[in-house]
């Protein structure tokens, strides 16, 4: 149990106060927050403004051994088989540019990635391959040139019926949910994964 410490009293020394309330009797109230800070507008946009990231430019010769290294691992689940093309200028966001995510992905003949969903939305432009996709119970079956678009936690599948590997080319705003810290996953379909709360890496057990 926690020494009752007075709001007044705990704020003038900053130390913890313990809650009072009923049923809150072990619950810590952080009365020090040093990161919250005060910027007069002289100081807050040089603060904020940002140099624009570098434009980046990512090679398909350079992609495509990736790929394969990725095509020959054995599927994980939802394990999407992607190749993420980061621009390092966008940072801890990961993005090709600040908001927006491009990975590449691809899977086997007769593989069926299997039913997930994530607060990203997800724009698919097939590369190469021929198969369907059941988004939110609509079948998109897809061949080379075909684009199809998944809303934000849209339930989502990919079954690859062709007999060469299905590359898809993908853009989700997963950078911006990231940023806000609220990224979720939903994988397999009943397991919840957010970024900040849980385990934030979705394809592991
Ligand atoms: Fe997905």
């Amino acid at each position: 149990m926690n020494e009752q410490i007075k709001p007044d009293q705990a704020a003038k020394d900053g130390t913890k106060m313990a809650e009072t309330t009923e049923g809150h009797d072990e619950v810590d109230a952080t009365v020090d927050t040093p990161w919250a800070q005060f910027m007069t507008d002289d100081e807050y946009y040089p603060f904020l403004i940002k140099k624009n990231v570098r434009p980046a430019f990512w090679r398909w010769q350079d992609l495509k051994p990736r790929l394969d290294e990725v095509a020959a691992d054995p599927l994980r689940r939802a394990d999407r088989r992607f190749i993420a093309l980061v621009n390092e200028d966008t940072g801890d966001a990961g993005g090709a540019v600040p908001s927006t995510f491009i990975g590449i992905q691809i899977f086997n003949p007769g593989e069926h990635i299997l039913p997930h969903r994530h607060n990203s939305f997800a724009l698919y432009h097939i590369v190469q391959g021929t198969g369907y996709s059941i988004v939110e119970g609509h079948k998109f079956e897809w061949e080379r040139g075909d684009t199809f678009a998944c809303p934000s936690m849209g339930l989502h599948e990919h079954i690859n019926t062709g007999d060469e590997p299905a590359i898809q080319y993908v853009i989700q705003d997963m950078p911006a949910r990231a940023m806000e810290r609220n990224l979720v996953w939903e994988e397999p379909v009943g397991r919840m994964f957010h970024m900040v709360e849980g385990d934030h890496a979705p394809h592991k057990d």
